[in-house]
């Protein structure tokens, strides 16, 4: 009589064994991590960035950033322009004024692909991550011209 009681708890604490198991593999961060540092690199902002620079900036600022109808974006005028401030201000320039044919109808996230796309391309600064937010530039101050 006691038999199939002993063998029905043992049963249920396999299965509470079981489901513990399965939670701690669910949750073990060594997936997260490698998952959270492939979409971190900051590589595919960037190149959000250049192709919407084709898109949006291109007619003024010409091919590789080199100036038209607007100024370079590349280059030690355009560096010395920024020189010493806070990357946020560039981004709060773009997001303001640019494009100059349809000021203010860029979303916070396209301004910053585009950031990314003109502060890699003058090594204005150096960042491990792609940014997430505005705040991410506030801290990040555009390196002097050589
Ligand atoms: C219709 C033409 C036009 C387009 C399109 C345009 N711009 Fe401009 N941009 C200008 C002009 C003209 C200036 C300089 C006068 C001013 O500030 O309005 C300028 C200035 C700038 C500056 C400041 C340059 C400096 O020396 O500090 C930045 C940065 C900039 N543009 C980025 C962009 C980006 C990014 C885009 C694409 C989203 C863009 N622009 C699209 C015409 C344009």
């Amino acid at each position: 009589m006691s038999t199939p009681r002993l063998s029905s708890r043992s049963t249920a604490y396999a299965a509470v064994l079981l489901g513990l198991i399965g939670a701690i593999s669910a949750s073990d961060p060594s997936f997260a991590t490698s998952a959270r540092s492939a979409s971190d690199s900051p590589q595919p902002q960037i190149a959000a960035g250049f192709a919407l620079y084709k898109e949006r900036c291109v007619l003024c600022h010409s091919e590789n950033l080199a100036g038209g109808a607007g100024p370079a974006l590349k280059g030690e005028d355009f560096v010395g322009q920024w020189e010493g401030k806070p990357l946020r201000s560039l981004y709060s320039r773009i997001l303001m004024t640019m494009p100059g044919n349809d000021p203010g109808s860029l979303t916070p996230a396209q301004v910053l692909t585009l950031v990314s796309y003109i502060a890699n391309e003058n090594s204005l600064a150096e960042w491990k991550t792609a940014f997430k937010s505005p705040d991410d530039l506030t801290n990040i101050v555009v390196r002097s011209a050589k």
